[in-house]
């Protein structure tokens, strides 16, 4: 649609609705964002209501350009500006003081604001069009898979999103790289479309992953990015035969089978093959985990990739969707510095 007289009347009616305190989804290169008015306090209380996410998890400022930071952040840090300049538009998100003229609801109460500048063509021409700030999350009921194409969107929020610009698949297929620049050190509290390779190369130093522990927040929740099937982790060497008991106990599996393995389980439900490339493979993870629900599987079985590259961001999904994990409660720690907003809501 991107060049046609209809995609110039759709960005025009979609920024109509955020004016009006809508609710519109849209394209990125990572997944689609439901957006609101980042203005506009009810507009953005209603996207709390519609994903049914709990309050207290923040939401993302998708803005324009980079000249438009200060509208929205304090206290810009020359990494945050080297990072900004170097990645935006791009999957990264930077976490910032916030400014003044962020709503409380926005960011969940807190002091900081999340802040990215989308690539993608229609996300671009929506926020030109509208002119002010989109506060967005995926674009998905909380806990379930982020969309990566506009029919996901409407599966999943139906008649509750105003308007939904369709700007086909995402390229990227995973979320941003969320990077908290409010310290000295920055750290990653969310690997995605930027890889840490690249951030540490930008940046000259190395990006440590911010550690479950010193990103939990009360209320924050275990288990999500997750399909209604169950997902396990199992080794490399273990899917197959582990496919294969499961399927005779009478479970319908899914299998997630690496592409060079040398035969596919008996009795599988559904079996998608992993694509040899990382970025493909992050591109079509969330389509793969959906097509495994379409088709009944009780149970999901996948091994974890290297965590280089993609392969970080895949790797921290799939043990997302795998969760809750034991080793700490929902409610457990999160009291440092870097105290933050769990990273794996959806
Ligand atoms: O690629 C993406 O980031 C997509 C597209 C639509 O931009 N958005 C997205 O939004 O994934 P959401 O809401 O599903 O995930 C945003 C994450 C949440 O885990 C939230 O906790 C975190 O960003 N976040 C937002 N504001 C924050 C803040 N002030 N401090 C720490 N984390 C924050
Ligand atoms: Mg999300």
């Amino acid at each position: 649609m991107q060049g046609s007289p209809e995609a110039v009347n759709d960005i025009e009616r979609a920024a109509e609705v955020l004016r009006a305190g809508g609710l519109v989804a849209f394209p990125t290169e990572t997944v689609y964002g439901l957006g609101a008015d980042a203005g506009n306090a009810t507009a953005v209380a209603r996207i709390f209501e519609v994903k049914r996410r709990p309050r207290s998890h923040p939401l993302i400022i998708h803005i324009g350009a980079s000249s438009q930071l200060h509208d929205w952040a304090e206290g810009v840090s020359p990494a945050a500006r080297l990072l900004a300049e170097r990645f935006w538009p791009g999957p990264l998100t930077l976490v910032l003081r916030r400014g003044r003229r962020v709503p409380l609801v926005v960011t969940g109460g807190a002091e900081t604001v999340a802040l990215r500048v989308p690539a993608h063509p229609i996300a671009q021409r929506l926020l030109s069009a509208f002119g002010g700030g989109i506060a967005a999350p995926s674009a998905n009921r909380f806990g379930s898979v982020s969309p990566t194409c506009a029919a996901h969107v409407r599966e999943d929020l139906g008649a509750d999103v105003d308007f939904v610009l369709d700007g086909g698949p995402c390229a990227i297929g995973i979320e941003s790289t969320i990077v908290d620049v409010t310290c000295e050190e920055p750290a990653i509290l969310r690997p995605g479309g930027v890889t840490r390779e690249a951030l540490e190369q930008v940046l000259g130093r190395s990006v440590p992953v911010a550690s479950r522990s010193r990103i939990r927040a009360p209320g924050s929740h275990a288990l999500h990015y997750a399909p209604r099937a169950r997902v396990i982790l199992v080794e490399r060497d273990e899917l197959v035969p582990e496919a294969e008991r499961l399927a005779a106990r009478g479970e319908r599996v899914g299998v997630l089978l690496p592409g060079g393995s040398a035969r596919a389980p008996r009795g599988a439900c559904a079996i998608a093959v992993i694509p040899d490339s990382m970025a493909e493979y992050a591109r079509r993870l969330y389509q793969m985990l959906r097509d495994f629900d379409r088709r009944g599987c009780s149970v999901i079985l996948a091994s974890l990739p290297a965590e280089d590259e993609f392969g970080l961001a895949i790797a921290d999904r799939l043990r997302r969707a795998a969760g809750p994990r034991g080793d700490e409660g929902p409610e457990g720690g999160g009291t440092g510095s870097r105290a933050r907003w769990l990273q794996t809501e959806t």
